[in-house]
């Protein structure tokens, strides 16, 4: 694998950057990308510098940003082995409440949410059939169960349907697809509502993603459910 090429959105905090970690330690090239490629430049340093660790610029609800980096990556990089469709954002809602965001504000989380791994998936396949490489999504363990009023839930819900579409469309090609459905998880990305819950580590997440991508090429993890011990049984 020595130097093959893993792309991670949403790599400058939380799940991602911990993600990136693992990756680089073990032997990953890294392709980092997040809105605020700023936000990227330390740890590009600390995980190897610009020979192995590329700091990009990507919104993941434009495809054009997408298509542009995926192209740009497997010309200059030579391939892309890992794709890590990670970014996500969460709002708060309700359908019988005034609690949570307004209705004009959830566009954008559906839009990087659904969109986001979609247009992810599809502007890395081709590159990724070329290796016979792995497509890993973040779902959640909302995308597996009922929350009430919640419509993160349901985008990650559509996430578990796109991981199994995307799987069954190129399972002749050689590229394995897994969706990691993390249970709470300490990052910047949880409400505060939560807040006291049992939460696991950002890197409790990046080693199942890490499980996935270093099983032999026989072997396609499909999907990867971690909660925290104690979450509660309706999460
Ligand atoms: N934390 C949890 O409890 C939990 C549980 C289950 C699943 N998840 C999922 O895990 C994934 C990562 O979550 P996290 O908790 O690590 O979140 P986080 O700490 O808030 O980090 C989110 C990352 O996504 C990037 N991002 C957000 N919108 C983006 C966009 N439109 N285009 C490109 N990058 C974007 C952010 O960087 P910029 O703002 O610079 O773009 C950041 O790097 C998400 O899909 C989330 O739904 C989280």
């Amino acid at each position: 694998m020595g130097d093959s090429v893993f792309v991670i959105t949403g790599a400058s905090r939380g799940i991602g950057a911990a993600t990136a970690e693992l990756a680089a330690a073990a032997g990953y090239r890294l392709v980092l990308a997040s809105r605020r490629a700023e936000d990227l430049v330390n740890a590009g340093m600390r995980l190897g510098g610009p020979d192995r660790v590329w700091a990009a610029s990507c919104d993941v609800t434009s495809w054009h940003d997408l298509a542009f980096l995926m192209g740009r990556v497997e010309e200059e990089w030579g391939s892309i082995d890992v794709v890590f469709a990670n970014a996500g954002a969460s709002v708060v809602t309700s359908f019988t409440s005034d609690e949570g965001a307004p209705p004009a504000e959830w566009a954008d989380m559906v839009l990087t949410n659904v969109c986001g791994p979609a247009y992810t998936a599809k502007a890395a396949m081709p590159a990724l059939v070329r290796s016979r490489g792995h497509l890993v999504l973040t779902g959640s363990a909302a995308g597996r169960g009922v929350r009430p009023g919640n419509l993160y839930s349901a985008t990650k819900w559509a996430v578990t349907g796109l991981a199994q579409n995307i799987r069954a469309e190129c399972a002749d090609t050689g590229v394995r697809v897994t969706v990691v459905q993390p249970g709470l998880t300490d990052t910047g990305a949880i409400p505060a509502s939560r807040a006291t819950e049992p939460k696991l580590d950002p890197a409790d997440v990046g080693r199942a993603v890490l499980y996935a991508v270093s099983q032999p090429p026989s072997v396609d993890v499909n999907e990867v459910v971690v909660r925290p011990t104690g979450q509660g049984p309706y999460r």
